[in-house]
């Protein structure tokens, strides 16, 4: 059977909201580094932090904690700016995933326009790249944007999954048959460019199958809602479920490929 059939799919629990809210009361608690260490005896492959501008959520201080104490591999989110390169410059982490960011915007609302913007990107990816850390960028699912990507070095690119579960939720039909396409397609291209893909933004239970099950994308990124699923059922239960249903889509998908046409 071939590797990308077998290829076991990797999650990466983005903590960011457990710390949005701590900071609603200023406090300690509830602590994201404790969650990042539940994660990891959920059965998550990594962690994922976005140390913002604003420190709207994530600090200074947990990325410190986070690459003492959890033994997982960190990916760092961050904006494309100096004071960004210098963290990253310092700590060190597994990798980093290069973000668009605006100040007055609630989560990330697209991806990096690279193709547009890989003039002033490429010195950060080459950077990062020198110091030993995988550099991701994180894209709409388009193409061209994996072209650029990867003609400034980046090893990885992250699709933005926000419109396709934008699509689900608004539960219409066509929509929804063109969004996975468009995601498909840009994944495949990715894949043949001979970048690692990865995938995530706005994921649930509802929206995780049918891209869990692209044997190309080697890992999932998920946040906002395995923290607000956390309120109704436990944060270890929440990624176990998500863990789970992102292993039956890959299983489903091994013994579809697998089967005689
Ligand atoms: N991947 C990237 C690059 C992101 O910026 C985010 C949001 O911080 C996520 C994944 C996770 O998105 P969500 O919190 O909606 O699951």
């Amino acid at each position: 059977m071939d590797k990308i059939q077998t290829q076991k799919l990797r999650l990466g629990v983005n903590i960011d909201h457990v710390a949005t809210i701590r900071n609603a009361r200023g406090g300690l608690h509830p602590d994201p580094v404790e969650a990042a260490r539940l994660a990891a005896r959920a059965g998550a492959d990594g962690i994922t932090a976005h140390l913002r501008e604003d420190r709207r959520h994530i600090s200074d201080r947990d990325i410190e904690r986070l690459m003492q104490d959890i033994d997982l591999p960190l990916n760092l989110e961050m904006a494309a700016t100096g004071e960004m390169l210098a963290i990253a410059l310092r700590h060190r982490p597994h990798a980093c995933c290069l973000v668009p960011e605006k100040r007055e915007e609630l989560t990330t609302e697209g991806g990096l326009d690279v193709a547009s913007g890989h003039n002033h990107l490429k010195p950060f990816v080459r950077e990062l790249v020198a110091a030993g850390i995988r550099v991701s960028m994180f894209i709409d699912p388009e193409p061209a944007q994996a072209d650029a990507a990867r003609s400034i070095g980046a090893q990885v690119v992250e699709f933005h999954t926000g419109t396709w579960c934008e699509a689900v939720i608004e539960g219409d039909q066509a929509l929804v048959k063109a969004e996975l396409a468009r995601l498909s397609r840009a994944v495949s291209h990715a894949a043949g460019l001979g970048l690692e893909v990865h995938a995530g933004h706005g994921l649930s239970y509802d929206s995780v199958k049918p891209v869990a099950a692209m044997a190309e994308i080697v890992e999932l990124n998920i946040g906002h809602f395995l923290v607000g699923e956390a309120i109704f059922c436990g944060l270890e239960a929440s990624i176990r479920q998500m863990r789970a249903l992102m292993d039956e889509a890959r299983a489903q998908q091994t013994a579809t490929a697998g089967a005689p046409g």
